[in-house]
């Protein structure tokens, strides 16, 4: 039987030739975070990363995945969402409906492993993920404040309100 490497873990997997590594990771090995949104490539709600790289899974045939490629989900990205990219995500209310978020997190996740500080034009070609819910604001200010270090102050994104404070 085929394996993967799947969040550190040797899985077992039966599949077609051409069964997308999506399905493989939701319906065989329970990993539901990972989410099927447009099945073509388009929509990045399917992003996992393999050997770092984030990829498309409902494209990726899963028998194309060497058992010696580092497929990591959502689940892996770390145990308990203490992830720097889960914490700020969670701090600045991302999410909206949340359907497209584990893709957005992990495309975020493999920018900012990539390129530490990214400018606008780097998150523009990096984040091409989409979102219904029109997070995109947020999604760019959350990947600006963890690549300041997780705090909104000094990423210059608090907002000066008429009485002098800032949130
Ligand atoms: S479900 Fe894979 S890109 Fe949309
Ligand atoms: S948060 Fe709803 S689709 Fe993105």
């Amino acid at each position: 039987m085929p394996t993967l490497n799947v969040n550190g873990k040797a899985r077992t997997f039966e599949a077609e030739n051409d069964t997308p590594l999506l399905w493989v990771l939701r319906e065989q090995l329970g990993l539901t975070g990972t989410k099927y949104g447009c099945g073509i490539a388009q929509c990045g709600a399917c992003t996992v990363h393999i050997d770092g790289v984030p990829t498309r899974s409902c494209v990726r045939p899963a028998s194309s995945v060497k058992a010696t490629e580092k497929i990591v989900t959502i689940e892996g990205l770390s145990p308990d969402g203490s992830h720097p990219v889960q914490k700020v995500w969670a701090a600045l209310d991302v999410p909206q409906c949340g359907f497209c978020q584990s893709g957005m997190i992990m495309a975020a996740a493999a920018l900012l492993k990539a390129k530490p500080n990214p400018t606008d034009n780097d998150i523009d070609e990096a984040m091409t993920n989409i979102c219904r819910c029109g997070t995109y604001n947020r999604v760019r200010k959350a990947i600006k404040v963890v690549a300041q270090g997780g705090d909104t102050k000094s990423a210059r994104l608090a907002i000066k309100h008429s009485d002098g404070s800032t949130t």
